[in-house]
């Protein structure tokens, strides 16, 4: 069922876990991450970026996204992430998307705010999410982190929330989109210092590669929102190349997208299992 944001971001705060938030750009993706979730019987973010968006066509993809998670046997928000544009949360919120990102994070503060703001005005009451310090990397593709990217202030972040009025805030504390150099290396004890100063629940975006024990340690300090990305089209692309190595019979259009969607499945539910552990 189709919900609200903000009730599961409420679930997740009562639990003192973190809700997932996976993106999808096709029916197969959102498929598995609906399996996932159903199987594991716990609420997810479905996410749908611009880059996904593009791809797909806009009305193709929403309609698509929508329809899955209102059929869905768990709470389903369906949200747009990481947009640089309030005419696409006004697109959205439209359409019936029940969750925004608005990401001003590049932006100087006084100007991250004003977007900020223009966003929760144009979302009408829909759950909006916005960023504040900047979390390194390419949000389609893995492998083009930058590393000087400011980290989030606390106070800054404390004023950010009270300007604003946003519903949740993802933070930098040492993550990146895509797979890590290296092991990461997260801030925790700026993390802490966040959970502290912020009133609304913390996102952490860029999960795809940092370890369980640090994902835990995250929900523990407070974070009530995770997303990946990554880790699923990885795992799409393992499935396929094995398939495809292996030979399909027939060009059987089933069977190879089958075993993918299978495949990422089992990478969402391992993914839901950490979040929902801590
Ligand atoms: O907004 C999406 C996430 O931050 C995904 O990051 O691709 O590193 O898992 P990831
Ligand atoms: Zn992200």
């Amino acid at each position: 069922m189709l919900v609200p944001g903000r009730e599961l971001l409420a679930h997740a705060a009562s639990r003192r876990s973190a809700v997932g938030s996976f993106n999808t750009y096709n029916l197969e993706i959102t498929r598995a991450i609906l399996k996932a979730a159903e199987a594991r019987r716990t609420p997810v973010f479905l996410a749908v970026g611009s880059g996904a968006l593009d791809y797909a066509g806009f009305t193709p993809l929403v309609e698509a996204v929508l329809a899955a998670a209102r059929e869905a046997s768990v709470p389903v928000a369906v949200h747009l992430d990481h947009s640089p544009d309030v005419d696409t949360v006004a697109r959205c919120v439209a359409a019936g998307f029940t969750s925004v990102m608005i990401d001003g994070s590049e932006l100087p503060f006084e100007k991250n705010v004003a977007l900020t703001r223009s966003a929760i005005e144009a979302a009408h009451g829909v759950t909006v999410e916005a960023e504040l310090g900047g979390v390194a990397g390419h949000e389609d593709r893995s492998g083009d982190q930058s590393t000087d990217i400011p980290m989030t202030d606390p106070d800054q972040a404390a004023r950010f929330v009270d300007a604003t009025g946003v519903a949740s805030l993802a933070v930098a504390i040492g993550n990146a989109h895509g797979f890590y150099k290296g092991d990461p290396r997260l801030d925790f004890d700026r993390l802490a210092a966040l959970a502290k100063r912020v009133s609304v629940p913390l996102v952490l975006h860029g999960a795809s590669g940092i370890p369980d024990a640090d994902l835990r340690r995250c929900v523990a300090l407070g974070v009530r929102k995770i997303n990946v990305n990554t880790e699923i089209r990885f795992t799409l692309f393992q499935s396929l190349e094995q398939s495809l190595r292996k030979g399909v019979k027939g060009y059987d259009v089933t069977k190879l997208f089958g075993a993918a969607v299978d495949a990422m499945q089992a990478t969402v539910e391992e993914r839901i299992a950490v979040f929902s552990q801590a």
